[in-house]
Formats: structure tokens, C-alpha cells, sequence
């Protein structure tokens, strides 16, 4: 039975590493009510995301920090409760970034709806910030090359399963990195790649070598840091390095330390593409589309894990950046009525 009142959580104090439930408070206040022109929406599912750690820290890179007391941001599944603009009716499920927070008022154009004919939770996975990023970075910048070889890294997370998939879709050989031997059993065995390498084994640079004794043409990098050093090692002549995220770095107490590497770039003659889907919005519904219709034929698989309750937010988000999952991590707060 819900009540009338509304949870949110709030940044309480900075981690120099990984959050946990001492960085947050809960704030408790009615639920709000929506004016002319706006709705009310309950959220039954809120999606994590390594930007969210790195925005608790105070530095900028793609993202500006959530300052003391702001609410955590984040992408969610919602139901509309009440609505005071004909663009929404009551019941309809939308999307949008709402937040940690168990209901929310929104304008209906920052919400897209999201219908009852695929999973709640690709809503928040293959058709949302993880499929979309894989698709549009790999569409306009990396130019899959069938016989090619793409190296991914976090392959077994939410936007690197992505890029596997899409790379083997577009005829590549496909070489995942994970940790882990669970999560390189779900890049091979599930999501299709030709071979995955445990990061937590010691000498991943010399096993890509050997793995990839043609060079690796383009790596598809969301972590950086280490990881990243390493591949470049195994890079062929010309290759494309695509920057879409920093994760080891933006976890770290020194993300100004990242890459070090860059010798193996001039070497190979490498060039770097950095992305941020932020910057084509234009392409969104494009790239949602062929998701859309991936997803519809069968050929993409989203992995996931759904945690129930509120509560366990920070705990989750903790959790995730620290590796236990594969694939996207959401947290339940309600269900759809
Ligand atoms: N450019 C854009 O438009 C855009 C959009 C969305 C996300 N991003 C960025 O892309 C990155 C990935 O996002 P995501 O949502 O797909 O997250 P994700 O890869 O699912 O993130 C969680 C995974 O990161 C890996 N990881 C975390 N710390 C690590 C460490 N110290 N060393 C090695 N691996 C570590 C772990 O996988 P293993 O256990 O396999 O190591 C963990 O399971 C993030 O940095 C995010 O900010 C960018």
C-alpha cells in the first residue's frame, strides 16, 4: 500500500572511493503535487550508473558533480499517477531522469513513453543511456570493419555487452575483457564474442597478444585506467581507440593520472575518438529504433539484475561499481499498477 509519503536520496558526504549507505541521507517529505502542465510519476525502477559514482566525487569530466544535499540523479521507469497536461494520461510508463526518489514531478518533454510490448526493463537497458551509447559510438565513430578485431572492455557490463554484440553483428572478431572467469563465461557464451580475458589474471597485455596476434583494430574502452594501458600494448597500426567512459579512473582517488600509456599510441599511429552521446541527441531515436528492432529480432540480449527496495540503492550502486554484477544493475521501488 503506498503511502503519502515521498523518499529521496540525497548526497550526504563525498567517498574518496566507492559509496555506500554513509554517503547518503534519506529525505522524507508528502508526496508533491503537480501543477498546470506537469505530472506526477511513481518510479518503479531506478537504473545505475558509474556516472553516478564519479558525479559523488568532486571533479568534472563529462559530468558536473552532484553538489552536498543535491538529489542522485538517474534514469528510471516510471508510472504516471496524475496528470495535468493531455500529453500524459494516468498509467501511462515513461522514462526519463527523475532520480533516486520514490515519486517525482516531471513536464512531459523530458519523458518518453515506454509501451507494455517489450521487457519494463529494457526500457532502462537496450533501449536507454546503455544501448544507445553502444550504437551510436559504434555507428558514427567506430566504423565496425567486418574481419576486423574489436577489443571491449568491461564486456560483461552494460554498455560493453552492447558493443560486443554490435561488433558481432557487423562481422568483427570480437575479444571481450572482464572479470572475472562467471563474467567472461557470459561474454563468450552469451553475448557472442569470440574470446574473453580475465583482467583479474595476471599479464592481460601479453595474452591480448596473444589472442589477438593480428593487433587489435579498434577497442571500445569504458574503463581506462590500467586496463586501457594494457591494450594499447596489443593495438595494430592505425587503430582506433573510442574513449566512452573512465570507470577505473573516476573510481580512483588520482582520475587525473589516466592513461599513461601513450607511447603505444604513437607507435601504432592510433588515433583517439572520445564520446559522449550527450552530444548527438539528434540521434537518438535513430539508434533507439535499430535497438528497438535488434531486440525485437532476437539478436540482442540484455543482461541484468533487478534489486528490490529502495533502500538498497547505495548499497546497489556500491555493489556494482565494485564488479559483483554482470551486465546493468536496477533497483525496484514499486511495481507498475
Ligand atoms: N560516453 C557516454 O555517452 C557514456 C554513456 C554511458 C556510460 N558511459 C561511461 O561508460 C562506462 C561504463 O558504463 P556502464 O553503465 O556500462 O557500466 P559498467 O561497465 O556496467 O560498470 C560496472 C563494471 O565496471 C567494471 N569496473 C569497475 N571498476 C573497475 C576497475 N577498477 N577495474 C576494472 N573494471 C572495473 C566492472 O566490470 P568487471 O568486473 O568486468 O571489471 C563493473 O562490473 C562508465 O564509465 C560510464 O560513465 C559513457
Amino acid at each position: 500500500m503506498p503511502s503519502d509519503i515521498n523518499r529521496r536520496f540525497h548526497l550526504a558526504v563525498r567517498p574518496t572511493n566507492l559509496p555506500g549507505d554513509a554517503h547518503f541521507r534519506i529525505e522524507t517529505a508528502p508526496i508533491p503535487k503537480p501543477d498546470t502542465g506537469e505530472v506526477l510519476v511513481r518510479v518503479l525502477i531506478a537504473a545505475l550508473s558509474p556516472w553516478q559514482g564519479q558525479r559523488l566525487k568532486d571533479f568534472e569530466n563529462y559530468t558536473a558533480p552532484f553538489e552536498i544535499g543535491e538529489l542522485i540523479d538517474c534514469d528510471v521507469l516510471g508510472q504516471v499517477v496524475e496528470s495535468k497536461t493531455g500529453e500524459r494520461q494516468p498509467g501511462d510508463l515513461v522514462t526519463g531522469r527523475l532520480g533516486w526518489q520514490e515519486y517525482a514531478i516531471a513536464k512531459p518533454e523530458n519523458l518518453l513513453p515506454a509501451t507494455r510490448d517489450f521487457d519494463e526493463t529494457l526500457w532502462l537497458t537496450a533501449l536507454s543511456s546503455p544501448g544507445l551509447t553502444a550504437y551510436c559510438a559504434m555507428e558514427m565513430f567506430g566504423r565496425p570493419m567486418p574481419g576486423q578485431t574489436l577489443v571491449v572492455t568491461s564486456a560483461a557490463g552494460s554498455v560493453g555487452s552492447y558493443a560486443v554484440q554490435l561488433g558481432k553483428l557487423a562481422g568483427m572478431k570480437v575479444v571481450g575483457i572482464a572479470g572475472g572467469p562467471e563474467k567472461c563465461a557470459v561474454v563468450t557464451g552469451q553475448l557472442g564474442a569470440d574470446a574473453c580475458l580475465d583482467h583479474r589474471v595476471p599479464d592481460l597485455a601479453s595474452r591480448l597478444r596473444e589472442t589477438c596476434p593480428e593487433g587489435v583494430h579498434l577497442f571500445f574502452d569504458t574503463v581506462g585506467g590500467w586496463i586501457g594501458d594494457a591494450v594499447f600494448e596489443g593495438l595494430a597500426k592505425f587503430a582506433k581507440v573510442l574513449i566512452v567512459g573512465r570507470t577505473i579512473s573516476n573510481n580512483s582517488e588520482r582520475p587525473d593520472l589516466d592513461p599513461v600509456n601513450m607511447r603505444m599510441l604513437w607507435a601504432r599511429e592510433a588515433s583517439i575518438q572520445c564520446f559522449s552521446r550527450y552530444s548527438y541527441p539528434e540521434n537518438w531515436a535513430r539508434a533507439r529504433e535499430h535497438m528497438m528492432t535488434l531486440c525485437r529480432d532476437g539478436k540482442i540480449k540484455a543482461i541484468d539484475n533487478l534489486i528490490d527496495g529502495f533502500e538498497r540503492t547505495p548499497s546497489a550502486l556500491h555493489d556494482m561499481l565494485a564488479g559483483k554484477y554482470t551486465g546493468k544493475v536496477m533497483v525496484r521501488y514499486a511495481e507498475a499498477q
